[in-house]
């Protein structure tokens, strides 16, 4: 299997590649940030608890993601691979995830992290926002709180894949076939 964990700050181009990616390679795509916007939409009761964390900008609560995944890694165990997209965002995830994934003799081939300037995440978000719809993506005080909480909790998470040499910094800036290919030269690597 190929699995990939797409990495980066927000705005930074994670499911907009995703898309491209799982096009490419047929993996299944697991974003954290889409099935929990699923779930607010849905009014579930998931939903309600993750919808205030959401509009401020902070982290739901692992407990509640590491689940969800768990359940999503389960119903596809015969794909050909996956790509976690905005997961894992804390060492305790990274650290679930390894473990989830090794109970199912499988784990992650390569994290790729998407390397884009504050200004440009900001501009990206709030251009985004004119029309998304994401009660996250209209203030920008609510922005600045998402890249605060990213390098706080988050940054380090790429360190964890570091460690295990699966780590790739890919330049996120430019045209989006232009990162895509970098991207692509980069999992070729890995097989
Ligand atoms: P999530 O939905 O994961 O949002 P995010 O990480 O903030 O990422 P975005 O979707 O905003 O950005 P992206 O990197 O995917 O970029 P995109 O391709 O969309 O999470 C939202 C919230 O959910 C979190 O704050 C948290 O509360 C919660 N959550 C989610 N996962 C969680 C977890 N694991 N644990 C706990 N809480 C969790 O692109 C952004 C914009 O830029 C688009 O308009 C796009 O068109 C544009 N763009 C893309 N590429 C380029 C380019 N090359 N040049 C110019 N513009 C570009």
């Amino acid at each position: 299997m190929l699995n990939l964990v797409l990495f980066g700050p927000p705005g930074s181009g994670k499911g907009t590649q995703s898309e491209k990616l799982i096009t490419k390679y047929q993996l299944v795509h697991f974003s954290t940030g889409d099935i929990l916007r699923g779930e607010i939409n849905a009014g579930s009761q998931l939903g309600k608890e993750a919808k205030s964390f959401m509009e401020k900008g902070e982290l739901v609560p692992d407990s509640v993601v590491i689940g969800m995944i768990a359940q999503k890694v389960d119903q596809n165990l015969n794909a050909k691979g996956f790509i976690f997209d905005g997961f894992p965002r804390t060492v305790a995830q990274a650290e679930a995830l390894d473990k989830m994934l090794k109970e199912r003799s499988i784990g992650i081939s390569g994290m790729l992290s998407l390397e884009v300037a504050h200004d440009e995440l900001v501009k990206r978000l709030l251009n985004r926002g004119l029309s998304s719809g994401r009660a996250d993506d209209k203030d920008e005080n609510v922005i600045e709180n998402r890249i605060k909480v990213y390098n706080k909790e988050t940054a380090p998470v790429a360190d964890f894949y570091n460690k295990q040499n699966k780590f790739h910094g890919i330049k996120g800036v430019g045209e989006i076939d232009e990162i895509f290919n970098r991207l692509v030269s980069a999992i070729d690597t890995l097989a």
